[in-house]
């Protein structure tokens, strides 16, 4: 399967949004991948809804939005409205899980869960085959920057195997430190979209085109 890149779009340079889309679009990136934080599942604030309807005028590709938020039911509606392709919630901040998954197909997006380094894989049990994606926390959700946690990678490996016995077509996608070194080995484990940030495409001392050439050389 091809690994397909999704970019992080709260480690871009805000101030000057569209430079950056136009060039992550030249470097042939698959999605934007949208980091929303509500300040209490997570100890921070980042964007919100305004960012994907203003950057959904100006782009086509598709948008992947990753809510770190409490009971995100209340915004699922707001977010896929705004042009989401796939949303993505935690399944630590759902009561109501498969409820949650069925309102975002029902607002016309692509369903995903994702989980915290310390969550286990059988939370998945009842709902796995409900989602086009899992999103594997590699870091603990919150900020950019972060260190990968090791034992992240062999959870990679397990839900890989768990989707291929039950022989189901979903996404994994790797959220938090998706370096040029970690990059690699994640798609060992069986990752196939990677979240981009400044590991990587947005790292601060290269530049978005020669982070996106260096992570593609690093997976070759
Ligand atoms: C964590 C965030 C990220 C961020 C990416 O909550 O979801 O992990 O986008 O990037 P890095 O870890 O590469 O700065
Ligand atoms: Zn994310």
């Amino acid at each position: 399967m091809k690994t397909k890149l999704s970019a992080s779009v709260m480690c871009a340079d805000l101030s000057c949004l569209k430079k950056d889309i136009k060039l992550l679009e030249e470097g042939g990136v698959d999605y934007l991948h949208f980091d929303i934080m509500d300040g209490h599942f997570v100890p921070n604030l980042t964007l919100g809804s305004g960012i994907l309807r203003s950057l959904r005028k100006i782009t086509t590709l598709p948008f992947d939005t990753h809510l770190m938020i409490e009971e995100p039911a209340r915004y699922v509606p707001v977010f896929a409205k705004a042009g989401s392709s796939l949303v993505s919630v935690h399944v630590e901040a759902c009561s109501h899980l498969n409820r949650t998954i069925q309102l975002i197909k029902e607002n016309g997006a692509r369903a995903g869960v994702a989980l915290n380094p310390a969550t286990p894989l059988y939370r998945l049990d009842y709902i796995l085959e409900e989602l086009s994606q899992v999103l594997i926390m590699t870091v603990n959700p919150g900020f950019a920057g972060q260190k990968l946690v090791p034992i992240t990678i062999s959870k990679i490996e397990k839900l890989g195997e768990v989707i291929e016995k039950k022989g189901l077509k979903i996404d994994i996608a790797v959220d938090g430190n998706v370096s040029f070194a970690n990059a690699p080995v994640m798609v060992k484990a069986g990752a196939n979209i990677l979240v981009c940030g400044t590991s990587s495409i947005f790292h601060p001392h290269l530049g978005i085109k020669k982070g996106i050439a260096k992570l593609r050389e690093a997976l070759k």
